[in-house]
């Protein structure tokens, strides 16, 4: 596992999980990582800062000012090209979903540009408690990348989760992160987010409250895995950043449809995210319409279902990928679009569980393939879904 010349700041907090930090430090230097070490007051009881000192090659920075000499905490979030913290205390998580700053680690945490890996270590009890659940689902909102803990022996003598993840399983996590390895090097692929606006009139809609985030996060996970994205958003406020993304901006199902047909002709992965109208008006006023009875009806008819007509005209190596947000039978529900679409997975979100759906950061998922077992996945960050979303198509092409 390479991380041959990235920059990673590790910060260590107080847990005794602390005293593996400098076998963590070698490891990174090992797969080719120049490192810098923070540490809490807290974490200087668990492990020395002359140990760390000395494996990292580099002094340790304890407070936003050694004696004579500032800390630069904006400086030290630029260097970085990833930041750890690891072990990560049940009191620091709380810091930093709360935005608290009383120490240099949340300090370089705030003014981080990085990717920051999360490797939390506490008491299974305290691992448990709902505020450290919300606690993590904040922090995964803003983006952060959650290094989930493991079972086993705990400080407290008792057995159960909460052990911070080993400090191999740490570096692997970022190896994978950074990896070079391009599986979808080359390969084009086809995302559709965000609502569609069904106009009524010049100045009327009808909508739905989806972002475009998730469809947006997986058409930026496709480009970090070497692929080259046609993203067809619908009105959302949200921009793909990725260069090997290009974004067709369209308003309609119509023109949603259109665009599509037309990428998919290219494309050997198509995943379509966004959420499509099913209905649009029948006639669209040339004109504002005007105030009249105290009822007004609208006549509706059905859109054209993008994703099926795709999976009508599939051809041998391309892959075909749906959505599914429901709100009850969730699974039987995904489970017939899978098949009627002719699609090859369908990522299913239920609206009942929290943090999942329109308009949040995080995302709980559960992925159907035809003859498998459906694959449900924690709650995640957007980001992190999407990537293990492009893991699964990664695996399903493998196949073809
Ligand atoms: N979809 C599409 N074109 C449409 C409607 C939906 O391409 N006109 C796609 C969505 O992008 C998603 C999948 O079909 O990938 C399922 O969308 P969803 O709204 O969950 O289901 P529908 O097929 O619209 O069925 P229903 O609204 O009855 O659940």
């Amino acid at each position: 596992m390479s991380l041959k010349g990235k920059k990673i700041v590790l910060a260590v907090t107080g847990s005794i999980a602390a005293y593996k930090t400098p076998h963590l430090v070698r490891l990174l230097i090992k797969a080719g990582a120049e490192v810098q070490v923070l540490v809490t007051d807290a974490a200087k009881s668990f492990v020395s800062p002359l140990a760390l000192t000395t494996v990292s090659k580099n002094p340790v920075h304890g407070s936003i000012s050694d004696g004579d000499t500032w800390n630069n905490h904006v400086a030290l979030g630029l260097w970085a090209d990833a930041m750890i913290i690891a072990p990560c205390s049940a009191n620091t998580l709380a810091k930093l979903a709360h935005g608290l700053c009383d120490n240099l680690v949340c300090a370089v945490y705030l003014s981080a540009r990085c990717p920051i890996f999360i490797a939390p270590a506490m008491d299974e009890d305290m691992w448990k408690h709902p505020s450290t659940a919300a606690n993590i689902s904040t922090i995964l909102g803003y983006g952060n990348h959650l290094i989930p803990v493991t079972h086993g022996e705990l400080a407290s003598g008792l057995v159960g989760e909460g052990r911070m993840a080993e400090p191999e399983d740490i570096v692997q996590h970022l190896g994978f992160f950074f990896s070079v390895n391009k599986p979808l090097q080359g390969v084009h692929a086809l995302v559709t987010a965000g609502p569609t606006y069904e106009l009524l009139d010049p100045v009327r809609f009808i909508g739905n409250f989806s972002t475009g985030k998730m469809g947006i996060a997986v058409a930026e996970a496709l480009a970090q895995s070497g692929a080259e994205v046609t993203l067809v958003l619908g009105p959302s406020t949200e921009r793909a950043v990725h260069g090997n993304i290009k974004t067709i901006h369209v308003t309609s199902a119509d023109e949603m449809y259109t665009a599509t047909t037309e990428a998919f002709k290219q494309a050997e992965i198509a995943v379509l995210a966004a959420a499509v109208a099913d209905y649009k008006p029948a006639e669209q006023a040339a004109d504002k319409i005007k105030k009249k009875e105290s009822t007004l009806s609208l006549e509706l008819v059905k859109t054209k279902d993008i994703l099926a007509g795709l999976g009508k005209i599939k051809q041998p190596g391309q892959t075909l990928i749906g959505f599914a947000l429901e709100t009850n039978n969730e699974l039987a529900y995904a489970a017939k679009k899978l098949v009627e679409k002719n699609a090859d997975m369908i990522v299913m979100n239920s609206l009942k569980d929290e943090g999942a759906g329109f308009g949040h950061d995080t995302n709980k998922i559960t992925l159907l393939k035809p003859g498998k077992e459906p694959v449900s996945l924690p709650l995640q960050s957007k980001a992190d879904a999407a990537a293990a979303i492009v893991g699964h198509i990664v695996e399903l092409r493998c196949a073809l």
